[in-house]
């Protein structure tokens, strides 16, 4: 077990004093095997390291290839929770990751396992979009959006935790470090809106973001979603099959202000 795992017993105080203090180093010790339901312990996050990608770093070809490894993990475990698919992506080539981390509209978050080095988390944010790219037509339900010069826009996509290291809290603290950047950034407007847009079958993910004070703000297609994620050269070409033009995905919206 790493030396720098640090043990959080989420028991009461009277609970606590119950347990003779080996019962404490048995748990320590054992805690890579508590299972990830075992509500009274939690590992605390000093195991993982939060990395904001620099576009411009030297190592932006190692990092791309590591990116495309867990993006690719991420459509392939979880198809139903992404509005791309494995089989499109597994064609780009590493240019084209490297590409994708390089967009100067894209700020990309990942999370390592410091034991390893092995990347388990990510998360974009994409922006500022324009309140014209922003809107959504009026049958979606989404209200429209203040005008750039007093709210800034931006989208969040792509997160993802490998199924081993989920339940730690990381997707909760990678989200709010793309959040902190985003308060950090200096100039006007002070107002900045954060987007996502969910599955509605997606039921657990949309708790999660419930419960980091999103607010449901109404229903997006499959187009429009591949569209605001920046992804629109996904949607083909002619008539659209309904899979893209159903409103299917929910759209919700996080309030921030800078500081
Ligand atoms: C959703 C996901 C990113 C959560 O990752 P994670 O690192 O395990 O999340 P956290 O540990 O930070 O948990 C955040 C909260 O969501 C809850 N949660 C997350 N996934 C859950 C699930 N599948 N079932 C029930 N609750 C879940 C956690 O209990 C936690 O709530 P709490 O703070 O009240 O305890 C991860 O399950 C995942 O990658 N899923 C597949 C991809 C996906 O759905 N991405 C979202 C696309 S919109």
């Amino acid at each position: 077990m790493p030396s720098n795992v640090h043990v959080s017993a989420a028991y009461s105080h009277t609970e606590a004093r119950a347990f003779p203090f080996s019962v404490h180093i048995a748990l320590f010790k054992h805690l890579h095997q508590v299972p990830k339901s075992y509500p009274d312990v939690k590992l605390l996050p000093m195991e993982y390291q939060y990395i904001h990608i620099d576009r411009y770093g030297s190592n932006i070809a190692t990092q791309a290839a590591k990116y495309r490894d867990l993006r690719l993990a991420a459509l392939q475990q979880s198809p139903t929770s992404f509005s791309s698919t494995y089989e499109t992506e597994s064609r780009f080539s590493l240019d084209t990751w490297i590409a994708r981390l390089s967009e100067p509209s894209k700020e990309t978050f990942v999370v390592a396992a410091r034991s390893t080095g092995e990347w388990v988390a990510q998360v974009t944010v994409l922006g500022p979009i324009t309140t014209s790219i922003y809107d959504l037509p009026e049958e979606s339900g989404q209200p429209p959006a203040l005008p750039d010069e007093e709210e800034e826009k931006w989208q969040m996509l792509g997160l993802y935790t490998l199924p081993e290291h989920r339940g730690h809290g990381i997707a909760k603290k990678i989200c709010q470090e793309a959040f902190n950047y985003l308060e950090v950034q200096e100039g006007q407007p002070k107002k900045v809106r954060v987007r996502i847009m969910v599955k509605r079958q997606n039921v657990a993910p949309l708790k999660m973001y419930e419960s980091m004070g999103f607010k449901s703000a109404g229903l997006c297609t499959l187009a429009e979603a591949l569209i605001a994620n920046g992804d629109s050269d996904m949607i083909p070409e002619g008539e659209l099959p309904e899979a893209f033009t159903s409103r299917g995905g929910v759209v919700m919206t996080l309030e921030l202000d800078k500081k």
